[in-house]
């Protein structure tokens, strides 16, 4: 099932996506005891983390319960400005009270295929015999339809054995790792956060274009039998058929 919901603003949309995240991380804590989510990079995730980090809301979830995960990783060690764990830490995991043990980074000061490794036998760990089926992922999306480190014309999108992978994305200029399609359509939910008027076109063709998740790698993401979420201000939503009625 997709759902999508526009909200009027960055602020708006960061408050109206920190709320859900609470949400779920309370009823996956009252039926598991334990809530499970991977934090994407980039930038917009910044105002969300941060309303994360503040009361009201960083006293409603029971941090001690919450294991955080990461959808991908750039090629630099964790102090690096280009780290989206140095940005997690900075936005959210230095201002709660996460048990530093409940945090899975991938480690990008690795070599490639080693931190893939790594970062399988990290899920394996926590999910046990279990598939890592984690509560929620959140996911960015670039303007050319990249989402975590899935990017047009590159071979991860299509990964159908391993959970996670290393790729050289030419398009940036470094190496990345990644949860591929395997482990993020195990998801309970996926939620798409997208703010923007420069990912107007590209949101119109993943919502309601043709389906070409070569082109488009967002495509790919469809849980079952979870759910996708994508949470949109009103300049990224700009393009998008209106709703009927
Ligand atoms: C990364 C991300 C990536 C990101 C998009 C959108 O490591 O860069 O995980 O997939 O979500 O590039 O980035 P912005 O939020 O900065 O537009």
């Amino acid at each position: 099932m997709t759902a999508i919901r526009v909200l009027a603003d960055p602020q708006a949309l960061a408050e109206a996506t920190a709320r859900h995240v609470v949400e779920q991380a309370q009823a996956a804590i009252a039926a598991r005891g334990v809530f499970s989510i991977a934090l994407s990079g980039g930038s917009t995730p910044r105002e969300l983390h941060l309303k994360l980090a503040s009361p009201p809301l960083s006293d409603q979830v029971e941090w001690a319960h919450v294991h955080v995960f990461f959808g991908d990783e750039r090629f630099v060690p964790p102090d690096d400005p280009q780290s989206n764990y140095r940005m997690a830490r900075e936005t959210l995991l230095s201002r709660v009270p996460i048990p530093p043990e409940n945090v899975h980074r991938m480690r990008g000061e690795l070599p490639p295929e080693e931190a893939a490794a790594d970062y399988e036998r990290q899920l394996k760990e926590f999910f046990k015999d279990e598939p890592p089926r984690l509560d929620v992922i959140l996911l960015g999306m670039g303007d050319n339809g990249h989402t975590a480190s899935l990017f047009p014309g590159l071979t991860a999108v299509h990964e159908q054995q391993r959970g996670v992978v290393a790729e050289y994305v030419a398009e940036v200029g470094m190496w990345r790792i990644t949860l591929t399609p395997l482990v993020i359509n195990l998801a309970r939910e996926v939620i798409f956060l997208v703010a923007g008027a420069a990912k107007a076109d590209m949101l119109h063709q993943v919502l309601e274009g043709p389906y070409a998740p070569a082109e488009r790698p967002a495509q790919i993401v469809r849980p079952a039998p979870g759910e996708v979420v994508w949470l949109v201000d009103a300049a990224a939503a700009a393009k998008l058929s209106p709703p009927p009625g």
